[in-house]
């Protein structure tokens, strides 16, 4: 298995830009640009530039793109891209890593070989350049795994140019982006492959050479160990498939590491998600092979915590299963028992993530881990509340949930916090268990996350809700259609904050 799509050093260099080695410069520009620092670029191409924002060709709006020939025989490279940047104003890392990744997927429709991205704006040179490093990075990625003709272009060798391209933070923060925009394409390519294909079994045997590439110690639990953990409500939802469950444990134990904090990492891997006897419609079930984004974004973010080497000690669980109608598969109204102890009434076979991440959040603390994050994509009730653009945090307490959400908004993860008021556990009542698994249709988002604090231990705990921002259906001028390896580096930068984690 190739663990990453473009494996290629990615090099800073600070120009000046004519003597960059490479074929196409691409070069952002704002609205209204001064164009004070873009002169010599101007003269190269015969005056294009100017031309070009004068007549109205190029504005320098978001994302547009404007092709031009460098004329001039002393620059080296061939041609230049002005890459729209939008107003000077607002300018964020959030913007120019994007900006980067749509160069890159522009560049390589266009068969560019060699595309080397100046880094241009007002923002702290590491961070810059880590946000192009993980936007051309971004770029590199192809939904095209299994297509034998009409092949994509090879994506580009890559360069960053930034006049502080000699200091050493600065060049580790290129390869940081690199590796955190290759976890990201890891965790995209995971969440791609069709169910067929990334069985549970598939799933876990693909974590286990993720994480041990990187030097991690892996682990996989058979039904077998399972019963014995009495993980009743995982193997539950199991029972309806042919296709045994596996729970995957990644941890990362520095030498030297405090004995506590312990990060615990949880990731929904429901491999494919029929909604069970509660049978989802026909009509764009394909999309629910997505159903282990969360998963894929944990384990790919434990192989960049082990790569970084994150100073704290780290445990991933990843509990892996199909959601399947089988003739042995729980019905609405079965009663099943939690490893915790706790009883859940299943009055929704569809409702089944929170069953897995109960068991695999209680497993999670039985490994020590004194810090909870989830990510699952959970609830269609989120895509309702938030739309595709933000995931939703829930958790207690809110010092630990606003701290996730400024790490989650750095790394270009943009997520924001929805209430867990005590009043709404009440929709979680049961007559004849401790809980039922499935609510009323309001507020589906919030009970779905009030469901899993019960399996918490009282531990600070974030959930991310990525159902809406784990997939996209229309593909936007920085990313293609499809997985969207939200969370990874939300997941992957958390651990190197942990000194200035609330208390
Ligand atoms: N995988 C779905 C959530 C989902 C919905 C993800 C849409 C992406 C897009 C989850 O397992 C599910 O089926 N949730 C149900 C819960 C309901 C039955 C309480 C839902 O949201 O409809
Ligand atoms: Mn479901």
């Amino acid at each position: 298995m190739e663990l990453a799509q473009g494996t290629d050093e990615l090099a800073v260099v600070a120009g000046p830009a004519g003597q960059v080695e490479t074929e196409v410069l691409a070069i952002p520009v704002f609205e209204a640009d001064d164009l004070a620092d873009l002169d010599d670029l101007d003269a190269a191409t015969g005056g294009e530039v100017r031309r070009a924002l004068a007549s109205g060709e190029f504005t320098g709006k978001l994302f547009e793109i404007f092709w031009c020939v460098v004329l001039s025989g002393s620059w080296r490279p061939r041609r230049a891209a002005l890459v729209g940047a939008g107003p000077r104003a607002g300018f964020s890392t959030e913007r120019l890593r994007k900006l980067a990744a749509a160069v890159g997927l522009a560049a390589r429709q266009r068969h560019v070989a060699r595309l080397a991205f100046v880094s241009r704006g007002a923002l702290e040179a590491a961070e810059a350049v880590q946000a192009c490093a993980e936007g051309l990075t971004l770029g590199e990625f192809s939904p095209a795994q299994h297509k034998t003709s009409d092949l994509p272009p090879a994506p580009p060798s890559l360069q960053i140019v930034h006049p502080a391209a000699s200091q050493r933070e600065v060049r580790n923060a290129a390869s940081r982006g690199r590796l955190l925009g290759e976890c990201s394409n890891l965790a995209r390519a995971l969440a791609n492959e069709p169910s067929n294909l990334l069985t549970p079994r598939v799933f876990a045997e693909r974590a286990v050479a993720i994480a041990e590439d990187a030097g991690l110690c892996a682990e996989v639990l058979d039904e077998r160990a399972l019963a014995e953990l009495n993980m009743g409500l995982f193997l539950g939802v199991a029972r309806g498939s042919d296709e045994p469950p596996r729970l995957i444990v990644i941890r990362h134990e520095p030498p030297g590491a405090p004995e506590r904090p312990v990060l615990g990492l949880v990731g929904k891997g429901v491999t494919f998600d029929t909604g069970g006897i509660s049978l989802k419609p026909a009509d764009g079930m394909e999309r629910m092979k997505d159903d282990m984004a969360g998963g894929a974004a944990v384990v790919c973010a434990m192989r960049a915590i082990a790569i970084l080497q994150a100073p704290i000690r780290v445990v991933g669980v990843v509990p892996a299963t199909e959601n399947m109608p089988g003739g042995r598969a729980i019905k609405p109204g079965d009663v099943l028992r939690s490893a915790s102890g706790k009883t859940v009434e299943v009055v929704n076979t569809d409702a089944v993530g929170r069953l897995i991440l109960a068991d695999a959040l209680w497993y999670a603390q039985q490994l020590g881990a004194t810090h909870l994050v989830d990510v699952a994509t959970l609830t269609g009730a989120c895509v309702t509340a938030l739309g595709k653009l933000t995931s939703g945090l829930f958790g207690s307490p809110e010092l630990w949930v606003e701290h996730v959400r400024r790490v989650a908004l750095a790394a270009g993860d943009r997520a924001w916090p929805m209430p867990l008021f005590e009043d709404y556990a009440e929709a979680l009542r049961s007559e004849v268990a401790d809980l039922v698994n499935s609510g009323p249709r309001p507020a589906g988002a919030i009970t779905a996350a009030m469901f899993l604090k019960e399996f918490t231990g009282g531990l600070p705990w974030v959930h991310m809700d990525i159902a809406g921002t784990a997939w996209l259906e229309d593909a936007k001028p920085f990313q293609p259609k499809g997985a969207s390896g939200v969370a990874v580096r939300t997941l992957a930068e958390l651990p190197f904050t942990a000194g200035r984690w609330p208390v």
